[in-house]
């Protein structure tokens, strides 16, 4: 990490120097989590993916779900069509658990490196997740199987009993699902996706080895109260929902802690306007535009700058066993014109994320 600086002194500050750090160099980060869709959404989403991160791990939510090494080399031949010409990036693909799904596609997948990861979305939690698993017994052979080839499992750890109020759900995974599931599989790697409460990163932070967890940038700037702010703001409802104000300061901290088990991780999820705004509204928030630049604010604000680069670049490859970007970036303090919305082809409208106060970083380009 380079960073530059100006040394100021304020007024009414004499004898103490504050250091301004008004732009900061980082290894090419990668995205850990992002939905891309199909279609015309995906040719509008991909290339602002592409601009700022070179990897970033394919959700396999599709309908249908991608559930086999033909399925996801199609899909990854239609990422990498959408590709702006002479941005290097590389799409990582991920297949979806089912309580069918064959195990030795998955060991094909992984051994040909087309699976870089697997998908479980408890049945009913989240967009798309229809086809998700309904019992963690129906898919032991098959975690038994992904752990002797090292295969990685990346969940959307919520409950989906309706009886649990939503905001316990992510912590009642930990208690019912995820002890269980580490104790049966000690040496599957682990990832616990978008983690949203203290109760998360507090559990991955106390395991040795084969667990880490994903951030979002969203679920650093927005805490529940955010989403009803002067009316009810669907453009700020995501799955896991925001917590309270306690849990978002733990996932500042967590983030900002450059631990190597916490990586970045959008989660960055187009839906049209229509579907958002409606009775019944999807969740998912569209971020990739923005979320360089609001990871970099919050760490900013945290004073963590200097974590940054092993939140963003390093942690993820490393807990993969990937290499770390030979490129860097360089973010500066500015203004940041991005788009407020963006249009697909079909005359779709997406709402892109960004923190009420503005954001204050800009990627050089
Ligand atoms: O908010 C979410 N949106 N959470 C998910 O888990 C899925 C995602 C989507 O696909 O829209
Ligand atoms: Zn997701």
């Amino acid at each position: 990490m380079v960073a530059s600086s100006t040394r100021y002194r304020p007024e009414g500050n004499e004898g103490k120097s504050v250091i301004n750090i008004n732009a900061i160099t980082i290894r090419r980060p990668d995205d850990w989590h992002v939905h891309f869709r199909d279609g015309a959404m995906l040719q509008v989403a991909v290339p602002f993916t592409a601009r700022q991160f070179r990897r970033a791990i394919v959700m396999p939510n599709l309908i249908p779900p991608v559930t086999t090494v033909e399925m996801a080399c199609a899909y990854r031949d239609r990422i990498n069509m959408a590709v702006p010409d002479g941005i290097d990036f590389e799409p990582l693909m991920t297949a979806y658990l089912t309580d069918s799904i064959d195990a030795d596609e998955l060991a094909r997948g992984a051994e040909e490196g087309v699976f870089s990861a697997v998908k479980l979305y408890p049945a009913g939690a989240t967009t798309n997740s229809d086809s998700g698993v309904t019992n963690l017994k129906k898919v032991a052979g098959v975690l038994e199987c992904m752990q002797a080839v090292g295969l990685p499992l990346l969940i959307h750890g919520e409950v989906t009993d309706p009886e649990i109020d939503i905001f316990d759900r992510e912590a009642r995974f930990i208690e019912q699902k995820l002890i269980g599931l580490r104790a049966d599989f000690p040496e599957l790697k682990i990832v616990f996706e978008h983690a949203t409460t203290k109760d998360a990163v507090d559990y991955v932070l106390s395991q040795e080895g084969n667990v880490g967890c994903t951030i979002t940038a969203h679920h650093l700037v927005i805490n529940r109260t955010d989403i009803f702010k002067g009316g009810i703001r669907p453009h700020l409802y995501c799955l896991p929902i925001a917590k309270r104000e306690v849990h978002r300061q733990a996932l500042r901290a967590a983030a900002s802690s450059g631990d190597k088990r916490v990586f970045l991780g959008t989660d960055t999820a187009p839906h049209p306007v229509h579907e958002k705004e409606s009775d019944c509204g999807c969740a998912g928030i569209f971020s990739a535009p923005t979320a360089m630049e609001v990871y970099t604010q919050v760490f900013d604000e945290e004073g963590a700058l200097d974590k940054l680069e092993a939140f963003a670049s390093i942690n993820g490859p490393e807990f993969y066993g990937l290499s770390i970007n030979e490129e860097t970036v360089t973010l500066v303090r500015d203004v940041a014109e991005l788009p407020g919305r963006i249009e697909t082809a079909e005359g779709e409208t997406v709402i892109v994320f960004r923190p009420d106060a503005g954001l204050n970083w800009r990627t050089k380009t």
